[in-house]
């Protein structure tokens, strides 16, 4: 991994332990991270964690979130809600990729129960390392911006 970024991680209780090994994946790649939260098995509500991960990223406290909950769907349709975040629920390595290319996707969501620790771990590497392609991608994210 060559990019280094600063990333802040949140979960419920649902994606807590997805969460937890992200962190350790990221460090040992050398990736600074902060944990929004949660940081136990109680059952939590997760609108309140996406919303404040996407209200940090989206003023530029940090440059990439990322979300786990039990399918990624809940943070994604959540954190989406906040303007300037393009939240992306990824299960594949390609999505992964075009996400960041193509969407400028700035909170990956993921779901523990719907993937895998080690897919997991390869999608956030490929997303957090990938670069946003610009261009005719950017005319098309900034109409997503403005409404159309
Ligand atoms: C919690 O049971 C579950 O609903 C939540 O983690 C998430 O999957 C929602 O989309």
């Amino acid at each position: 991994m060559e990019k280094k970024s600063k990333i802040i991680l949140g979960s419920d209780h649902a994606g807590l332990n997805l969460k937890n090994t992200l962190i350790q994946f990221l460090k040992t790649k050398g990736i600074e991270t902060t944990d929004a939260g949660t940081y136990t098995k109680d059952s939590c509500d997760y609108p309140q964690i996406a919303k404040d991960v996407a209200q940090k990223v989206a003023a530029g406290e940090y440059e990439k979130g990322i979300l786990v909950c039990g399918t990624g769907v809940g943070m994604s349709i959540a954190a989406n809600k906040i303007k300037g975040i393009r939240a992306a629920v990824v299960s594949d390595t390609c999505s992964a990729k075009m996400s960041r290319l193509h969407n400028d996707a700035n909170i990956l969501c993921l779901g523990e129960r719907i993937v895998g620790e080690e897919l997991a771990k390869d999608i956030a590497e490929i997303w957090v390392n990938t670069e946003f392609l610009g261009e005719r991608h950017a005319r098309r994210v900034n109409m997503i911006e403005s409404s159309i």
